[in-house]
């Protein structure tokens, strides 16, 4: 770690100390602390995750001139907005600050949370990339729930830090997020090195539907870890759900509501289609076989056939024929194709 990394370091745990120092101690944070509490967090969870506060524009700025800190440290931190005279702002201004640690543990940027919805904000605002801060790489938690999830043999992953920190507070220690819902391959080979067995519990809203047939494409692409799908009620997120049911539901949740890919998939496809027209149908049944031909497992692929058979009123010796049609057509576009080059594995970053 060269010194200019170890001083950026440096400049962002002082942010989250002095941002969690705001929250828990003065008047100022205590809008915000009473938010949190609403939102069921204990002061242990709070404290656990160094959750903070950040006021006005004059906290960060005259905190680290004080100290006489580097100017150009400074601009590069990220924490600043730059003005066209080169004058520096806080970035971050009434909003609940989320430290985002890398895999080291050390904070390498921060996500800031409004404290009531509008329109002309986004929701989150994130640390712009720099030196110590790669979005594509981060994942939220990783440093916290690594050895929970070597313990526990699988990672949950879920899409918002909110999910992460209220499973972790209901006892569910082995979850991470993706930073909303777009997985990358740089955080599946990260996975990938901790552990072979992956839940996805994304939010039960269709942007967390779509990114989870997402995420399964972009799994069994890159990766050979065993993929389930943690379904929850339709529109509820993790957290919302904890809140709703309590920490004992949410964890048998997390354990018992596991489905395959498959299974997921066969009802993904369905949504939006008029399934009433032969022509709706057909398309349908098209869609799944391609999935259908990739199970292997003859018990499995029963199960999901019977389904189907009974479903659209088929036999279930038509299912079979048109499977085994599928899987020779696969088969003969596979012979075709050209072997393409192994994709290249990334250097390992782990601390
Ligand atoms: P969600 O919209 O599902 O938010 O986005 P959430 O996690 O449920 O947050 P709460 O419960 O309203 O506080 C999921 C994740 O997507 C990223 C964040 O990482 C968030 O946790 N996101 C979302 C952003 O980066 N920016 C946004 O404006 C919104
Ligand atoms: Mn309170
Ligand atoms: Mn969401
Ligand atoms: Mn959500
Ligand atoms: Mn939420």
């Amino acid at each position: 770690v060269d010194s200019k990394t170890s001083q950026l370091i440096d400049l962002h745990e002082q942010a989250a100390k002095l941002y969690h120092h705001i929250l828990v101690n003065t008047e100022m944070g205590q809008p915000a602390l009473d938010y949190l509490h609403q939102r069921g967090l204990t002061d242990a969870t709070i404290k656990q995750y160094q959750l903070g506060f950040a006021p006005d524009q004059r906290l960060l700025k005259p905190f680290f001139e004080q100290r006489q800190a580097d100017y150009q440290l400074l601009r590069q931190s990220g924490l600043f907005i730059e003005n066209t005279a080169g004058e520096l702002r806080d970035r971050f201004t009434e909003r609940v600050m989320f430290p985002l640690r890398n895999a080291s543990g050390h904070v390498a940027a921060f996500s800031g949370r409004v404290l009531k919805k509008s329109d002309d904000q986004p929701k989150y605002l994130n640390s712009p990339e720099t030196a110590l801060f790669t979005k594509s790489r981060l994942l939220f938690n990783f440093d916290l729930a690594r050895s929970a999830i070597r313990q526990r043999g699988e990672v949950i992953l879920f899409e918002g830090y909110m999910d992460v920190i209220s499973a972790t507070q209901a006892g569910v220690p082995n979850g991470i997020a993706s930073m909303g819902t777009s997985l990358t391959t740089e955080q599946i080979y990260a996975l990938e090195r901790t552990t072979d067995q992956i839940d996805i519990c994304y939010d039960g809203d269709e942007p967390g539907q779509r990114a989870t047939q997402r995420a399964i494409g972009l799994l069994q692409a890159h990766s050979k870890m065993k993929i389930n799908v943690i379904q929850l009620p339709q529109g509820q997120d993790p957290d919302e759900y904890r809140r709703a049911h309590g920490d004992e539901a949410f964890q048998q949740v997390m354990q018992s509501a596991k489905e395959t890919p498959i299974r997921f998939q066969l009802r993904y496809l369905r949504q939006n289609r008029a399934l009433e027209t032969d022509s709706e149908r057909l398309a349908y049944l098209n869609d799944v076989m391609p999935l259908l031909a990739q199970v292997h497992e003859p018990v499995e692929l029963d199960l999901y056939l019977k389904q189907l058979a009974n479903e659209f009123n088929l036999d279930q010796s038509a299912l079979v024929a048109q499977l085994k049609q599928v899987r020779q057509t696969t088969a003969a576009t596979r012979e075709r194709q050209r072997p393409t080059p192994a994709r290249p594995r990334p250097a390992a970053n782990d601390p």
